[in-house]
């Protein structure tokens, strides 16, 4: 495959991501703009490819053609990081440098990652060189949303490099362990109503289960989403299913789950709902009020007696206790892995792009994978969730 590395902040992270698609599989050819070389030098990529690098010095290179040769018997390439400068060039067929004529004169699958400032990445002339680059058949990974090195906040970070790794494999026809699979994956909280406006919930924002859904279908899974109010939009390409209370996500789970391979719950269900629902506004009176709670179904419980061959996997949300808490929900509701978070944490959990969680399973000791963007830990939880799918007939008889 080919990298391109353009001239953002986040080129320093190339290394990275060479040595994460070597170890895939992936023969890396780089190729990098002048302004690239500010952030990442020429040297340190070579060291990482084990290929001479393709730079913007037409001086240094062996063969005259060599924009034209790289290109040849590719299986994927992508430009990562791809600045606004990067991405309007592109979009207007200029070829003003090496990375540029070499790009231009590709013949395999293109996908680009634009990484820049939020306020550059939402500029409508970026996001129309974005539109006209889609239109032709490039493939435009949408960037992260987060905490920027500039000091702002918002979309424009390069994703987690294990998605964009996951994302050439398969590109490449690399990684597709979980085609032909069935995932229902779980975000988000409940809303348990009180009266006609007002209700019970938490403070899930669904970025973990919306980041394993993600995951899930980039490695060729068929993903069912079933989820709360989300403070994330829902990714293309999966079986949208919006619920709001824990009943209507257990009547939604029972319908489907027979006919899945695997169940991944990140849902924050509330564990309690009001006894009694006003259709009305609850008038104030002056007077104390006492809100009467039920228990709701745990929905977990009630599926791990029909697990059959299903895989399922949980997470536990705590304050304290954590592997202990977490290892007692496993085997309580015949789970195969629980991830367990520690919710006290500002800096991980409820609403943070980032978690930190202890994979533990009902043999051998707790995995623990630290704190990380929640889209490259989906990849490793679902890295974990492969290895208990029973092996696909194909590669049974293979
Ligand atoms: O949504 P984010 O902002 O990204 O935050 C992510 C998260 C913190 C919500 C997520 O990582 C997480 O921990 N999700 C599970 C929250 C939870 O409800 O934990 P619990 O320990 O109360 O429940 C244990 C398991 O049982 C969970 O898989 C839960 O989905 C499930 N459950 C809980 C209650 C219930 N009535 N039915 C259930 O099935």
């Amino acid at each position: 495959m080919l990298l391109g590395v353009t001239g953002g902040i986040a080129a320093y992270k190339t290394p990275d991501l060479v040595r994460l698609l070597i170890k895939k599989g992936f023969d890396v050819r780089v190729a990098m703009t002048k302004n690239a070389e500010q952030f990442v030098t020429p040297v340190s990529l070579r060291s990482v490819s084990g290929h001479r690098v393709l730079t913007a010095d037409w001086d240094t290179q062996e063969d005259p053609f060599d924009h034209l040769n790289v290109g040849a018997g590719l299986s994927v390439a992508l430009i990562a990081p791809a600045t606004a400068n990067f991405l309007g060039k592109l979009a207007h067929g200029v070829a003003d440098d090496l990375l540029l004529t070499t790009v231009l004169a590709l013949e395999c699958p293109l996908y680009v990652a634009p990484a820049m400032n939020p306020r550059m990445y939402a500029n409508p002339a970026v996001q129309e060189n974005i539109k006209t680059l889609t239109a032709r058949g490039i493939t435009v990974i949408p960037p992260s949303a987060g905490a920027m090195a500039c000091g702002d906040e918002g979309e424009g970070r390069l994703p987690a490099l294990e998605t964009l790794v996951a994302l050439m494999e398969k590109a490449a026809g690399l990684n597709a362990d979980l085609s032909g699979k069935k995932i229902i994956v779980t975000a988000g909280p409940t809303e348990e109503p009180i009266d006609a406006v007002r209700f019970i919930s938490n403070r899930s924002s669904g970025r973990m289960g919306v980041a394993i859904a993600e995951a899930a279908r980039e490695r060729g899974a068929e993903v069912t989403l079933i989820h709360g109010p989300l403070a994330v939009p829902v990714p293309d390409n999966m079986t949208d299913v919006p619920v709001r209370t824990a009943k209507e996500m257990l009547d939604a789970l029972t319908e489907r789950f027979a006919a899945c391979d695997m169940l991944v719950m990140a849902a924050a269900v509330s564990d309690f709902r009001p006894a009694r629902v006003s259709d009305a506004k609850v008038k104030k009176n002056g007077a104390e009020l006492s809100i009467a709670l039920e228990p709701n179904p745990d929905i977990l419980e009630r599926l791990g007696r029909m697990k059959g061959g299903r895989v399922i996997i949980g997470f536990a949300a705590e304050t304290e206790n954590l592997l202990a808490n977490a290892r007692e929900k496993l085997m309580k509701k015949n789970l195969d892995l629980i991830c367990a978070n520690d919710v006290s944490r500002s800096d991980i959990g409820f609403d943070s792009a980032y978690n930190e969680v202890h994979i533990i399973g009902r043999a051998g000791e707790p995995v623990l994978l630290g704190r990380m963007e929640k889209r490259a830990l989906a990849h490793r939880i679902l890295d974990e969730a492969v290895k208990l799918l029973p092996p696909s007939r194909a590669a049974a008889q293979g």
